[in-house]
């Protein structure tokens, strides 16, 4: 009879995710809160004990592979699944007379929620986009962040009945969310952002369907798509593409 300790290694070990023969290894991020981000993951130990282990570096198998020089359009087919919000986003901001800039900012408003982090959503999302658009785009998305917290009822603009009800009546933006907004509203650029929020709340008809189809022209002739493919650039986000693109490469 194994004695506990032994059945609750033999239960992490065969918890540890084989594909392929090799090892699936995983970030602090995907972990924290379900464990404790300090304790090591099971992979971790079966490394330093089963020396002849493998580890998957390259493509999951469990997830569609990108092509060799991957588009944005690519990101939104083979990664960001549920982009609707994304599409009626920017399809309401062209609806209502936007830019061609600002249409492009709602479309990719929330591209870090749909593609790689929900914390933080604005500022990572913009990081990802800069070195890609006109800066005012990626500014915007940035800064929507903290804009969405706060009314401006002149422009049409009021606090979210559904930050009500998710966050509570009594809910305090962080302090740092609160000195975000005011800088940003007195910034040439507030109102990129601003029509980012406008055009975000309602946006959501689960009746219209769009297709990024749509936007293939404006990404065109607003995202600056590297030739070698957007990862396998050079760019300051390139390695957040890669990211998006195999979420379990080991190292
Ligand atoms: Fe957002
Ligand atoms: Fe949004």
């Amino acid at each position: 009879m194994p004695s506990v300790t032994e059945q609750i290694e033999a239960a992490e070990r065969s918890a540890i995710l084989r594909l392929e023969n090799k090892i699936v290894t995983d970030s602090p991020l995907y972990r924290s809160g379900a464990t404790d981000p300090r304790e090591l993951p099971p992979w971790f130990a079966e490394l330093s004990k089963d020396p002849g282990t493998q580890i998957l570096v390259g493509d999951d198998p469990r997830l569609p592979t990108l092509p060799e020089k991957p588009t944005l359009i690519d990101y939104f087919t083979y990664r960001f699944g549920p982009s609707q919000h994304l599409l009626q986003s920017a399809r309401l901001a062209k609806q209502n007379g936007c830019s061609e800039k600002t249409v492009l900012a709602c479309l990719l408003h929330d591209i870090s929620v749909f593609g790689l982090l929900v914390p933080e959503h604005g500022y990572w999302g913009a990081q990802l986009i800069a070195p890609y658009v006109d800066e005012e785009i990626s500014w915007a998305v940035r800064y929507h962040q903290a804009l969405r917290f706060f009314p401006d009822p002149a422009v049409g603009y009021e606090y979210p009945e559904s930050y009500i009800k998710w966050f509570g009546e009594d809910y305090e933006v962080d302090a740092y969310i609160q000195r975000d907004y005011e800088y940003a509203k007195h910034h040439k650029w507030y109102m990129t952002a601003r029509e980012i929020t406008i055009n975000d709340l309602y946006a959501f008809d689960p009746e219209v369907v769009i297709s990024i189809d749509d936007f293939v022209d404006l990404i065109g002739r607003h995202f600056r798509q590297p030739a070698e493919g957007l990862g396998y650039d050079d760019s300051p986000s390139a390695h957040m593409w890669r990211t998006i693109m195999r979420p379990t490469k080991f190292l």
